[in-house]
């Protein structure tokens, strides 16, 4: 798979815990949302290294002046959970950037066809172009939910190397679709799987991820 965006799949044995858990489906429901915050925070953690805009300036210790770097608060860090799914992710990445706003996106897969439709929009009409934005969505699959909601955000005046989608698991499909429409884009997964079965699900993924968050 050639890819133009770059996919990171951190090296942290947390990820790689949470990740054991969330795919074993003996694992209940509420120690499954558990698994999707601890991911939803240590993704963020990565995402946030090379991302969060930050400044340097002066501070004064109680005992002298000490260079500090600050995170810049003049550029807007916006989080878009892919809901219902998204939603697992969105506390852990909030403890990290709690100044963040988040911005609802609904989007549900008919089972057959899959394709995707949407059902709630909470984005603005505008964005600034150095907005700081984070896609929440735990499952990358055929791509046609996470290119929705990619087309929702540059429309609305972001530059997509600006973007980072933060995902669990995500398929080739995905991340061709994605490479081809954004070379720029930039994507944090705690694996790639194989691939689709015929039913549109990842294998060998982690099942339903919005059913097993929410016990439904
Ligand atoms: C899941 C998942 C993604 C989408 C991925 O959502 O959370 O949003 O499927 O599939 P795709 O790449 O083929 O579009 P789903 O539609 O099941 O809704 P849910 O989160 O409410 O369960
Ligand atoms: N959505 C899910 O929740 N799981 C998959 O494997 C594919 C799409």
């Amino acid at each position: 798979m050639t890819l133009q965006l770059r996919v990171y799949v951190p090296d942290h044995p947390l990820i790689k815990h949470w990740l054991g858990v969330a795919r074993d489906r003996d694992t209940p429901s509420v120690l499954f949302k558990s698994a999707m915050t601890e991911l939803g925070r240590w993704l963020t953690y990565e995402v946030s290294r090379h991302w969060l805009p930050t400044g340097e300036t002066t501070v004064t210790t109680p005992l002298a002046e000490a260079p500090a770097t600050l995170i810049d608060p003049m550029v807007p860090i916006a989080l878009v959970p892919i809901l219902r799914a998204g939603l697992a992710l969105l506390d852990g990445a909030q403890t990290l950037l709690p100044l963040a706003s988040t911005y609802h996106l609904g989007l549900v897969r008919n089972e057959e066809t899959l394709d995707n439709s949407c059902y709630l929009n909470k984005l603005p009409p505008q964005l600034a172009p150095d907005t700081r934005v984070l896609i929440l969505d735990p499952m990358l699959a055929t791509g046609g939910s996470i290119m929705t909601a990619m087309a929702e955000v540059v429309s609305r005046g972001v530059d997509p190397a600006n973007v980072r989608i933060e995902c669990v698991v995500a398929a080739p499909p995905a991340l061709q679709q994605l490479s081809a429409a954004y070379p720029s884009l930039t994507v944090y997964t705690a694996m790639i799987d194989e691939g689709l079965n015929d039913h549109g699900y990842i294998v060998p993924g982690l099942g339903d991820a919005g059913d097993r968050a929410f016990g439904t």
